[in-house]
């Protein structure tokens, strides 16, 4: 664990050039989208997370016991043991070309991931995130007006104090979670599955996921799922966001078409996670600043902020700034609701019943209206 803060915490300063581009650049989102609440029947990730409809009889182990974590990999993640079936979905996914051929990336230490001499970054065949390069359904802003509550890198033990402090204002977040702090950390995620906020996944050992083979994201990604669906009584999570914002063609199409998973990033940046550094590039008292400057500023588009549930510091931040954005009338909600969509991929959120996955069956839950449409 210790190991695992370390190295995110050393390597982190390398992606906060991202600060300085405008994150109205590339502005689109001015309404909320359409979108559909559940995949189709077809997507591959219906097959590869056991349902605990009603009706299937699955039950879980409770969360922090050992029948729970048991077969889950040790960091780093495994490779061995992924599940065939992940693995015969991804080979399908490549063969039918929904996989860019993007090369992996080289991250020296304390530098921005690197392309190989032919690729550009920003070009829309390769397009990082890490270098501010859109690409088109990745969530970046928030529809106007509105301020999405979401959190990096937990559970961890900061993380109650956090909840607690949601509890009393009578708010949901969207967690992104890191697998094995899940496994570290039973507990704290019990408090915010309890207080029913919304489990994200931010992968199973938090690397620069562009340096990262398929079968590596895969696995990054497909461990993380498969901790919170066993954790959650068989939900399967919707929304990612990559560590450090890196992502690309290739590691967003896995985690799209191969795991269904939404890509999330965000368009104002704290640097948070840096607080409890021994040399932190930021403080308290510049965070305030900054938070004044973006909650009584422009509501177009809305704010999606980076912040963490890392340190003390990191969610006093967030603590600190909470009347700012009462005052200033921002609608704040978690990542799902702020896009009018569900949580999870097979249920709207924690209270609402788990799907069987049968297209067109609204019946258990209707979703909003403006929800029902289909954008694929
Ligand atoms: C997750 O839950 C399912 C259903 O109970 C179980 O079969 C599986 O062993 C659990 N653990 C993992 C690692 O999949
Ligand atoms: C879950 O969704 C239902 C239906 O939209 C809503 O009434 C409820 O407040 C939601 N729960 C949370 C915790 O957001
Ligand atoms: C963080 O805050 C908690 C609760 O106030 C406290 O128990 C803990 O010692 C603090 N941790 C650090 C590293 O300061
Ligand atoms: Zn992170």
């Amino acid at each position: 664990m210790l190991s695992l803060l370390v190295f995110s915490l050393l390597v982190a300063p390398a992606v906060q050039a991202v600060d300085s581009v405008s994150p109205y650049h590339h502005y689109v989102n001015a309404e909320l989208p359409a979108r559909t609440w559940y995949q189709p029947d077809s997507h591959p990730v219906h097959t590869l997370f056991r349902r605990a409809g009603a009706n299937d009889g699955v039950t879980y182990a409770s969360v922090g016991s050992p029948e729970w974590s048991k077969g889950f990999p040790a960091d780093p993640v495994s490779m061995q043991n992924m599940p065939q079936a992940w693995l015969d979905a991804l080979h399908k996914a490549v063969s039918a070309g929904k996989i860019p051929d993007v090369p992996v990336t080289i991250t020296p230490p304390g530098s921005n991931p690197t392309y190989p001499d032919g690729y550009d970054p920003m070009n829309h065949d390769v397009c990082s995130s890490t270098y501010q390069c859109r690409i088109p359904g990745d969530i970046w802003d928030g529809p106007d007006g509105y301020l999405s509550l979401s959190f990096d890198d937990g559970p961890l033990p900061p993380s109650p104090t956090l909840y607690k402090f949601l509890k009393e204002k009578g708010q949901h977040a969207t967690h992104f979670y890191i697998g094995t702090n899940i496994l570290q950390y039973p507990d704290c995620f019990e408090m915010a599955w309890e207080n029913q906020d919304d489990i994200a996944v931010h992968t199973w050992t938090h690397p620069y996921m562009t340096t990262k083979t398929n079968e590596e994201v895969l696995a990054e990604l497909g461990w993380t799922m498969q901790l919170i669906h066993n954790s959650t009584g068989g939900r399967v999570p919707k929304y990612w966001r990559p560590p450090y914002g890196d992502s690309d063609m290739r590691v967003r199409a896995i985690a799209k078409e191969v795991l269904g998973l939404t890509t999330v990033i965000w368009n104002q940046d704290t640097n948070d996670w840096s607080l409890s550094d021994p040399v932190p590039i930021t403080s308290l008292d510049k965070i305030a600043t900054q938070m004044h400057t973006w909650l009584t500023g422009s509501k177009k588009p809305g704010l999606i902020i980076l912040e963490h549930e890392l340190s003390n510091q990191s969610v006093q931040a967030f603590m600190d700034a909470w009347d700012l954005v009462v005052s200033n009338g921002w609608k704040t909600t978690s990542v799902a609701q702020m896009e009018g969509a569900s949580a999870y991929q097979n249920s709207w959120n924690a209270s609402g019943p788990v799907m069987q996955a049968k297209v067109g069956d609204l019946s258990v839950h209707p979703p909003p209206s403006q929800t029902a449409e289909s954008t694929t």
